[in-house]
């Protein structure tokens, strides 16, 4: 088992081992006589939440839970909307604790309403994918889409907990999983190169998880609200993000955040700042996972898409290059470059 502490405003821990899910009680002790609100979607839901519930129950907590339709066509207003109006109707006072037991969507939606309720009511987080265990579930930003633009309407609100219980990830399809190692391997290229010569393949998920946890920890204590240091995490989100708003979020997050990364890479090898050996790796590591590499989306729409990019200011877009294995810069690119910086390699060649 591993613990890591994120050493944020309002410090927390965050637990990565197996089977972990009967400990939760003893993580609340100070919650304790309060109401709880269980969160979930209806693919999760009845996968996990019975047993969680029954472990909190025998703890004497009260226990509601609340299940929304999985996908990111749901991480919408109206959803939160619904999970809102159903605190309010359980008459849930700020005392009291929200629990998001799910992948990254249900993380950023549980604290997002956790965050508006009261004006601040505390939760924690049970991830169930790997992606939200090693990125999601940490680092306090919250979210719903907007419009169909990724995770529009949100704030920061850090979660009093995490317990990343990986006898979770046994109920994961392959593919979700997949998705999850693209961030895995996002945070080898930005920060911890020897973590990459570990995935091919992983012989130890919970130290990848946690080595992965701790990198997030680390650049979040830094830089709380992605003022600086903490946008190298947005490495292949640029791009990834748009991926999945022209796709009508047919394309994962993690799946478009692996095309994004390559993407990036071909802008920084044309650009002559980064060295070749790391799309050898990179292409390598996502055809082991058979993560996709590139996209036949229009280009227009995508392009489009970037332009609305919340990492945009009025004149610029924040771009994250890598340079070499472990190492990504942050770039600011005008916007009227945008086009010429991210064409596709052919259509610039010809
Ligand atoms: N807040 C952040 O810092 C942050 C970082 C990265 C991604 N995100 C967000 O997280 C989401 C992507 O995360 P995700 O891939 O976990 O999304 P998700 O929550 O939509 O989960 C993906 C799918 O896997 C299913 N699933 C989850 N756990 C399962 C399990 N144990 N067994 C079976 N099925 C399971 C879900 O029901 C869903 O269908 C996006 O909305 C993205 O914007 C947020």
């Amino acid at each position: 088992m591993y613990t890591v502490s994120v050493r944020t405003q309002a410090p927390y821990e965050v637990t990565v081992g197996r089977n972990l899910i009967d400990e939760l009680p003893s993580l609340l002790t100070k919650y304790r006589g309060r109401a709880l609100v269980l969160v979930s979607d209806d693919i999760v839901a009845p996968l996990h939440m019975e047993r969680v519930k029954s472990v909190l129950e025998k703890a004497a907590f009260t226990v509601h839970t609340f299940v929304f339709q999985a996908g990111e066509d749901h991480k919408t207003i109206e959803t939160l909307d619904a999970l809102l109006n159903f605190l309010y109707e359980k008459e849930m006072t700020r005392a009291d604790l929200l629990v998001s037991l799910g992948g990254g969507l249900t993380g950023d939606l549980t604290g997002l309403a956790a965050a508006l309720y009261c004006r601040g009511t505390d939760f924690i987080q049970l991830p169930t994918s790997l992606l939200a265990m090693v990125d999601a579930s940490v680092g306090g930003k919250t979210a719903v889409n907007l419009q169909g633009a990724k995770n529009q309407i949100g704030v920061f609100h850090q979660p009093s907990a995490v317990l990343c219980d990986t006898a979770f990830l046994d109920t994961l399809p392959q593919n979700r999983f997949a998705e999850g190692m693209a961030e895995v391997i996002k945070y080898g290229f930005i920060d911890d190169k020897t973590l990459l010569d570990r995935l091919l393949p992983i012989t130890d998920l919970e130290s990848v998880i946690a080595d992965c946890v701790k990198i997030k920890a680390r650049i979040v204590a830094e830089d709380e609200r992605e003022y600086g240091i903490r946008k190298l995490l947005n490495f292949g989100h640029t791009f990834g993000h748009a991926v999945e708003c022209v796709s009508n979020h047919r394309v994962s997050h993690g799946d478009a955040v692996a095309i994004g990364m390559c993407r990036a890479y071909d802008v920084a090898r044309r650009a002559g700042i980064c060295q070749e050996d790391f799309g050898e790796k990179l292409h390598a590591l996502l055809d082991y996972y058979a993560l996709p590499t590139e996209t036949s989306l229009p280009y227009g729409e995508l392009l489009q898409a970037m332009r609305h990019d919340k990492k945009r200011s009025r004149q610029s877009i924040s771009l994250v290059l890598p340079t070499k294995l472990g190492e990504c810069i942050c770039h600011s690119l005008p916007i009227e470059e945008l086009e010429k910086f991210f064409a596709p390699s052919e259509k610039k060649e010809n």
